[in-house]
């Protein structure tokens, strides 16, 4: 192998018909968080890395049922520690989504089943369907 030539990296072994790549987990610098698959003005679910881990959600909020960021890929507290909704201040656990604190408390995000594969970030095709606004 020549020096500083990068060793190509296999593609993901997506099942094509149920699963979509969003992106390399490289794309997602660790500690933050990156919305896909924009719909008009709004991302419809965000991803959240944590060292080789990731947690996908909806990007809808179980207050108002509305995008949860200010401005693009602005999902997380500003040290990283948890997500937070930045239309009336709820705040969610990474890791589970679980509402802690606001006007949701004991509600949860709709979580996206996700995987790593070869490097990629897998979702499936089909997601979850937020509930209908009140
Ligand atoms: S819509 Fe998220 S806290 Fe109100």
């Amino acid at each position: 192998m020549v020096p500083g030539r990068l060793k190509p990296r296999p593609a993901a072994v997506l099942d094509n018909d149920t699963e979509q790549v969003l992106c390399r987990l490289d794309d997602i610098p660790d500690g933050h968080a990156k919305g896909f698959l924009r719909e008009h003005n709004d991302d419809r679910v965000f991803v959240v890395r944590r060292g080789g881990e990731v947690f996908a959600y909806l990007n809808s909020c179980p207050h108002n049922w509305r995008p949860l960021e200010y401005r693009h890929d602005q999902f997380l507290a500003p040290r990283g520690d948890h997500i937070v909704c930045y239309a009336h201040g709820a705040r969610f656990r990474i890791e589970d989504g679980f509402c802690f604190l606001g006007p949701c408390t004991g509600e949860r995000l709709i979580g996206i089943p996700v995987r790593i594969d070869n490097g990629s970030v897998v979702i499936p095709k089909t997601l979850p369907t937020p509930a209908a606004p009140a």
